[in-house]
């Protein structure tokens, strides 16, 4: 296995001149069925497997495993909800029970290995059971966060053809309870593909009405009324989970994990790059519905024999800028991962730190941040106030796990704010210019990883191959497109400067410009559309909207205010509240390329204050002109 003696250049090195000898050794940190005697497949490059020839099971790995080792008493899963006052704790032994019966429930209800199981669950701890159910059988799960609204939800389910969904009646926000069961229903009726059956938890904030396919938790997972299901034997290969992201169309991505490259590159990265250890507890401040949920709420630090927290309720507000520092102290969180807008958020609203300084943090070691660019100034906040290394680490949807961090599992560098620091074992990062050459260090370009990614990155994508193939690995031979620009220094650290593509970043949340886009272009007012990210000091960005309205009709002030607030109205209710248009600004026509394409980043760069690049091939130069006030100017 691999020595924290070594120090990261070596390791890197290793990993990348032999890849199949440093994957088999990280391989030892898992439990095989039928063990890999080799790592890399690269029979069908570009696109690689991991472990051919192995067996495994996934839940096997995150729970069974630990309860023989003698770990059954041990937590496993705390689910603290400051939104309801409640905190529940699961012993590795209770969970593998509840996951054992709701696995049996899966089956019982036609479910099997390779089916899809979409959930569709706030952060309730029947969220976390409900994914490591699925692996236990083989089937391959799909959550869909559940801020998304019911159009969004119907795309994946189309999209992923579920046999069974697992839901919940609601969610609990900071101001309100979201009824989850109409949206679901909703979805359902919208969705061309039928579902076999729904399982509903209900909630005491409010009870949902099942229909003839629906079945209630609690009466399902009841004690006898289920037999509780074993582990099922999958390949390596086999896919795990679906997770949809977006791009810059209105199409979700479903990003596709196997099981056993998935299983050693999240165990190795617990204790390298996150530097814990069995036993600890591990505190990760994000949502099951994304990556960064998938990988540090649920399957790493289950993987790794860790305590891992799953927190109902926001940075702020429940009830205040303490509650992230209230969780470490009461459960003695040794490392705290969650996204610098909910710091920006505590930053703002205790500035001074007085909460922090209310606890007892003495347990935490170090405060991971990750899903959107780290800005020097909540850095040095953070780094100031708790008195440990921050780090940083940059990475997407597509990768599963880390890309670039300071690997304090290995050996810590001196950080540079504002960068990730370095690229970790696996990856090979590389920056091109446009035409495909390596650019000079400190040269901004194309943020490329060489081929091939190392386990636990994508399969490919969800209904096939030839998608995967032209959107990521076409641009550049040999290479996948990460989408974000950036450089690397004379010291060899990470810069990353933004996205290339009209993807947005909202509070760490990926969303489509697409997606918004759709939204607005089904009001019949509307002619033509355009929605850019601005720069927004809380959230990093913003959406905004610019739209062209059909010719013909001359508006009121007032009715340009209506169409407006049902604009608004429309995305919410399309994609979900979490996408809140900041402005929308109804201009005379849009800055478009001779072939059509609207300049959505030079818009971007004019309303950021930045200098604009405008490119040769605009179709009327004047259209931008006209544009500058609007753009600079924010509400
Ligand atoms: N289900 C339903 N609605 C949700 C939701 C969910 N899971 N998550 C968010 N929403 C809704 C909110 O209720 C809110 O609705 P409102 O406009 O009607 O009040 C809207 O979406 C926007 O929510 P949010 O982005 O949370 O903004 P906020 O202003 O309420 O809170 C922060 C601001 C900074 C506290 C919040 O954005 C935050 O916690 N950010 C950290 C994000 C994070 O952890 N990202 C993880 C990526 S790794
Ligand atoms: P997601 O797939 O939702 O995790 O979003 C991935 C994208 O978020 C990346 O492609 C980056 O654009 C951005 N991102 C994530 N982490 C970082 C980071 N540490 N620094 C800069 N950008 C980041």
């Amino acid at each position: 296995m691999t020595d924290v003696t070594f120090d990261h250049a070596s390791l890197h090195a290793r990993s990348l001149d032999d890849p199949e000898g440093f994957w088999l050794e990280a391989a030892s940190g898992v439990d095989w069925i039928t063990r890999p005697k080799r790592a890399l497949d690269a029979s069908s490059a570009p696109l690689y497997r991991w472990f051919p020839d192995a067996r495994l099971n996934t839940c096997y790995n995150a729970l069974d495993r630990h309860v023989i080792a003698g770990r059954a008493d041990q937590p496993a899963l705390i689910h603290d909800s400051a939104v309801t006052g409640t905190s529940r704790t699961y012993t590795y032994a209770e969970l593998l029970d509840e996951v054992a019966r709701l696995a049996g429930v899966l089956q019982a209800l036609g479910a099997e290995k390779g089916d899809r199981v979409v959930i569709y669950m706030p952060m309730i701890a029947e969220a976390v059971i409900s994914m490591l159910a699925c692996a236990r059988i083989g089937a391959v799960h799909s959550v869909v966060f559940g801020g998304f609204a019911p159009t969004e939800l119907a795309a994946r389910i189309d999209d992923a053809q579920p046999k069974v969904v697992l839901s919940a009646s609601c969610g609990v926000e900071r101001t309100r309870v979201i009824e989850y069961k109409p949206m679901l229903d909703a979805a359902l009726a919208r969705a061309s593909h039928e579902v076999g059956h729904c399982v509903i938890v209900q909630r005491p904030q409010c009870e949902a009405s099942l229909g003839e396919k629906d079945f209630d938790w609690a009466q399902v997972m009841a004690p006898g009324a289920v037999q509780p299901a074993g582990c099922v034997a999958v390949a390596a290969t086999d896919p795990l989970y679906i997770l949809y992201t977006s791009g810059t169309t209105g199409r979700p991505k479903g990003i596709v994990r196997d099981n056993g490259g998935h299983a050693v590159a999240l165990t190795w990265s617990m204790k390298h790059v996150y530097g814990m250890e069995a036993g600890d507890v591990w505190f990760t401040a994000s949502d099951v519905g994304w990556v960064v949920g998938h990988s540090y709420i649920v399957y790493a630090p289950l993987f790794a024999g860790l305590t891992t927290v799953l927190y109902e309720g926001k940075p702020v507000g429940t009830p205040d800028a303490g509650a992230f520092w209230r969780i470490v102290e009461q459960y003695g969180v040794a490392g705290l991962l969650t996204a610098p807008t909910a710091i920006r958020a505590i930053k703002k609203e205790d500035p001074d730190g007085s909460l922090i300084a209310e606890h007892d943090l003495s347990s935490l070691r170090t405060l991971f941040l990750a899903g959107e660019r780290l800005d020097p100034d909540t850095y040095a906040w953070a780094h100031d106030k708790l008195g440990v290394p921050v780090v940083d680490n940059w990475w997407q949807t597509e990768t599963g796990w880390p890309i670039v961090a300071n690997p304090v599992g290995i050996e810590s560098f001196a950080p540079k704010p504002g960068s990730a620091t370095k690229p970790l074992p696996g990856y090979d990062v590389q920056v091109l210019a446009p035409d495909g050459s390596p650019v000079e260090p400190g040269v901004e370009g194309a943020v490329c990883l060489k081929l091939p990614l190392p386990p636990g990155t994508l399969a490919t994508l969800w209904g096939g191959d030839e998608r995967y193939v032209s959107s990521y690995l076409s641009a550049f031979e040999g290479y996948y497109l990460t989408g974000d620009s950036g450089y690397i220094d004379d010291d060899g650290y990470v810069w990353i400067m933004g996205r290339t593509d009209d993807v947005l970043n909202v509070a760490g949340h990926r969303l489509s410009t697409g997606a918004l886009e759709a939204a607005l272009a089904g009001h019949p007012a509307v002619a033509e559309c355009a929605v850019i990210g601005v720069a927004d000091q809380l959230k990093g960005q913003v959406p905004r909207a610019l739209v062209v309205l059909k010719a013909g009709r001359e508006y009121t002030d007032d009715e340009l205010l209506t169409v407006r607030d049902e604009l608004k109205a429309r995305v919410r209710a399309e994609v979900g509240a979490l996408a809140s248009l900041s402005d929308v600004d109804v201009v005379q026509a849009l800055p478009k390329t001779r072939s059509g394409k609207i300049l959505r980043k030079t818009m971007r760069q004019m309303a950021d204050g930045e200098t604009p690049q405008v490119p040769g091939t605009i179709e009327d130069a004047s259209v931008l002109d006209a544009l500058g006030d609007v753009l600079r100017h924010h509400s």
